[in-house]
């Protein structure tokens, strides 16, 4: 098939181009390339790549930063991501768009399911979600794949800063009641490339197995890289951010397991890959 793919630079798209070459014909765009803001350059390049499947992984993805810059988080994801779906319609393309656990306020303490009540709490997760909104109004042929807590080798994530901060400190102080599935990309990029290849067009929930708290996942992290630190649990009020976060965002991949694909690995399991690489 052919494969297009946006925001390629990012950490997840980085992953998603060297999963999908080994099968498919891929081409990219990075900011640089494309900026999704300008809809005339999207509908013009995506009509001129003609892609059997476009993958945007591009988005502002700050989301503390989005509480003070709601405009352009705004822009990039719901604006932005309206533009790609408009050029996946002009070339009659399948479309997968990449959306968060955030698209849920937290409150439910079982995993979420597709079907389950959305209700974003911050900007980040307001404007990701009307991404979606716009795909549902203007696409039949999508696949929204939301996924939680990434991590990868391209991009600075968790567990990078974890590993970061215990060179220059003795103790860390980690958040232990928001809980969620942190999930490796190169897992997510590999489901993905399962999921294009059948019509099953819907809302998948795609995440490693298992969940945890941050503080656990530090705790895993450091067990796995053998490297002593002490760790303070604290709660999201003594460890104040910009933007409001869900306690609980675990996301059952119900969908994904319906349609009969393989249960994905722990996170646990990716973890001691991802360490491997570093
Ligand atoms: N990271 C997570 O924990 C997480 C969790 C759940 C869902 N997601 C979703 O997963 C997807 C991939 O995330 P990621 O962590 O790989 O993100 P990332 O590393 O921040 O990559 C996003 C890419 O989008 C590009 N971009 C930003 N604005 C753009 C624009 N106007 N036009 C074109 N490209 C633009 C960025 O370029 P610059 O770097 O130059 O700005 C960057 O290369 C996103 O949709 C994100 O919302 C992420």
């Amino acid at each position: 098939m052919k494969i297009m793919i946006i925001g390629s630079e990012g950490m997840l798209g980085n992953d998603l181009v060297n999963v999908l070459s080994k099968e498919h014909e891929v081409s990219t765009t990075t900011i640089d390339t494309l900026d999704i803001t300008d809809i005339d350059k999207t509908i013009k390049t995506v009509k001129n790549n003609k892609p059997d499947v476009l993958i945007h992984a591009a988005a502002y993805t700050d989301v503390d930063a989005s509480e003070s810059n709601p405009d352009l988080a705004y822009k990039v994801n719901a604006l932005g991501t309206r533009n790609v779906a408009v050029a996946c319609y002009e070339a009659k393309c399948a479309m997968v768009y990449i959306c968060t656990d955030y698209v849920f306020n937290g409150t439910k303490n079982t995993p979420y399911k597709e079907y389950d009540q959305t209700n974003p709490l911050g900007v980040y997760g307001k404007t990701k979600h009307a991404g979606e909104t716009y795909i549902h109004d203007i696409l039949n042929k999508f696949y929204i794949v939301r996924t939680s807590w990434l991590y990868g080798y391209h991009g600075p994530n968790f567990v990078t800063t974890m590993l970061n901060l215990a060179k220059t400190n003795d103790s860390i102080s980690i958040v232990n009641d928001q809980i969620g599935s942190p999930t490796y990309t190169v897992d997510l990029a590999k489901a993905i490339a399962l999921l294009i290849k059948k019509p099953s067009y819907g809302i998948y929930h795609v995440t490693n197995s298992e969940y945890c708290s941050w503080f656990e996942f530090a705790k895993e992290i450091f067990k796995q890289a053998q490297v002593e630190v002490d760790l303070k649990p604290v709660t999201t009020e003594e460890f104040q951010r910009p933007a409001p976060r869900p306690k609980y965002s675990v996301l059952e991949n119900y969908n994904w397991k319906m349609e009969g694909y393989p249960k994905i690995r722990s996170y646990k399991e990716a973890l001691t890959d991802y360490l491997k690489l570093l």
